[in-house]
């Protein structure tokens, strides 16, 4: 990571078709909202951007069946989204949508691009067509049977009883009126993925940033040879494709989604009077995804950037994490095992969720748990019970003993700055490279040594050390507010209040968090009181039986 270069981090984007849970924000946006944190810290100009994927046939179902129009419909979908993560403190510099005029324009250049540069062609294609609603139906638009596993009332794109892509569904029927369709054909334009394969295997070969599991997979899957992509739907909803004879034909939402990570980016940096193709280029970039998109991300995106001469360049790091399970059971909403976000956060300080998922998360394609057992004992017995309980000691003695004014030490102790400085350092170390949950677990061994320090040298009996002592832990309480500001923001600026050190957490330097003696003495604190709240075990019990059957 050197040093003073600039970043764009990307959050794969949510289709703007349903709630946020838990599943979402665990496999990628809070780690790259802690990871983006952490770089702006750091001093480093880092943009996080995000934006509801508002295409597709799914959504176009979903407002047609509520009576919307699908303008409305995802935009009510973008401004519950944004809500949601903002009250997580998911903070992005742009929240922007797949259907702006923006990505529509961005989205047709590129396509003519990629046409010049003999990437797409057309071909026809016999498709499903419902004379009744006069309509083509794809992907999800045709239920039928599963001609693998005989499931029956599977979408004709995907069969969640098998998992597989049925290639001819069994019994067709028109998702909308129900009625059999027809075969009816239609001009497809298709993207020539096949004619990167080797440019892509280079491409991944040398980048020594991705992850080395899958990169071996993905290696692996053109080595067993790629498909090119049908980029064109025959729907009303979605980037109309530029060409005259091709009226009436949108883009698949695949084709344009990924770059809508673009052409927010440039919208952010236009607005800010800046030049946006440099800035883009000149960055590290980062698209943080779920392992479910891997895919797209590892092939077809990179595909398309070169297939317009790497006019934006390709991703540096493709931080690609795994799925979350709820209890060991995989999420499901119609189930009702799932937990929304707005539930959570409604109910408890938006910290405890990041503070837990950020010490479960690795940096790896395993799938990670939310169990609410393991939930309350984190947040109890490591956040409150480890860090709120030193934070509250040290501050509340100064309190009471001192008046509230950091007490004059005899001396600085050699040894707990050099512990603090190596703290930094080891943990700054792992949040450069995306082991969240590392970093984490060696914040909360240096609380585990601030306390066993308050413990041992007992301030309350030993009157000739105690101002040492309590000099030298209402500083360490700053330097862990710094290093808490990337996971649990809201906390380490009610930290930062108490200490009453002016401005905000997050806007202090990494480094800083090094120095031992950043609070002098003398100085005042503010009003100290305890940051955390415990979970009761009856709360838990609640929690537990809103859930559905897994
Ligand atoms: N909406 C997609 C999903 O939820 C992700 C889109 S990410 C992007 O699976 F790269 F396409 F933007
Ligand atoms: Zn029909």
């Amino acid at each position: 990571m050197p040093d003073s270069k600039s970043a764009v981090i990307t959050s794969a984007l949510p289709y703007a078709n349903g709630e946020i849970h838990l599943g979402h924000i665990a496999s990628t946006y809070l780690p790259a909202d802690i990871f983006t944190r952490f770089l702006r810290l750091n001093g480093r100009k880092a943009y996080h951007i995000c934006a509801t994927d508002d295409f597709g046939t799914p959504i176009l179902i979903k407002a047609e069946k509520e009576k919307k129009s699908p303008e409305e419909y995802v935009a009510i979908w973008n401004r519950r989204d944004h809500e949601d993560f903002s009250s997580l403190g998911i903070s992005f510099d742009l929240f922007y949508k797949t259907s702006s005029i923006e990505n529509v324009e961005f989205v047709q250049r590129v396509f003519k691009q990629l046409q010049e540069n003999g990437h797409i062609y057309d071909q026809n294609v016999i498709q499903f067509y419902c004379t009744y609603d006069d309509k083509f139906l794809p992907d999800r638009y045709v239920i039928g049977k599963c001609p693998y596993c005989g499931a029956e009332n599977q979408y004709s794109d995907l069969c969640e009883k098998c998992g597989r892509v049925p290639d001819q569904i069994l019994d067709p029927k028109c998702a909308i009126c129900g009625r059999p369709p027809v075969k009816k054909e239609s001009k497809h334009y298709f993207f020539r993925l096949s004619g990167f394969s080797q440019q892509l295997k280079e491409w991944l070969s040398s980048n020594p940033h991705l992850q080395p599991e899958v990169k071996n997979y993905v290696i692996n899957w053109i080595n067993e040879g790629l498909q090119d992509w049908d980029i064109t739907r025959d729907l009303s909803w979605g980037v109309p494709i530029p060409l005259d004879e091709a009226r009436g034909k949108v883009f698949y939402g695949w084709f344009d989604n990924h770059l809508c990570y673009i052409s927010t980016l440039v919208k952010l940096v236009k607005d800010k009077g800046g030049d946006a193709k440099k800035f883009w280029n000149e960055s590290e970039v980062y698209h943080f995804i779920g392992k479910d998109i891997v895919y797209h991300h590892y092939l077809f995106l990179p595909a398309m950037r070169m297939g317009i001469n790497n006019e934006y360049k390709l991703p540096d790091y493709l931080p690609t994490r795994g799925h979350l399970m709820l209890q060991n059971q995989k999420i499901s909403k119609s189930r009702n095992w799932y937990i929304g976000l707005r539930d959570f956060t409604s109910a408890f300080n938006p910290d405890y969720l990041r503070f837990y998922i950020a010490s479960v998360v690795t940096y790896s394609q395993d799938d990670l748990n939310f169990d609410w057992d393991a939930f309350s004992e984190k947040i109890n017995n490591e956040l409150i019970a480890n860090i709120g309980n030193f934070v509250n000691r040290a501050l509340s003695f100064t309190q009471k003993t001192f008046g509230g004014r950091v007490p004059e030490p005899a001396n600085v102790d050699g040894a707990l700055a050099k512990e603090l400085a190596n703290t930094v350092d080891e943990v700054g170390y792992l949040l450069a490279s995306n082991q969240i949950d590392r970093a984490l677990k060696r914040i909360l061994k240096y609380s585990t040594y601030m306390n066993q320090y308050f413990q041992t040298n007992a301030p309350w009996a030993n009157k000739e050390t105690a101002n040492t002592t309590l000099y030298m832990s209402v500083n360490a309480v700053r330097s862990l507010a710094i290093m808490l500001e990337p996971f649990i923001p809201f906390s380490a600026e009610k930290i930062w209040n108490q200490l009453k050190l002016g401005g905000s957490v997050h806007e202090q330097s990494w480094q800083s968090a090094k120095d031992a003696k950043a609070v002098s003495p003398g100085r005042e604190l503010g009003k100290v009181e305890p940051i955390f709240r415990k979970i009761e075990a009856k709360e838990i019990e609640q929690w537990k039986n809103k859930l559905g059957k897994p």
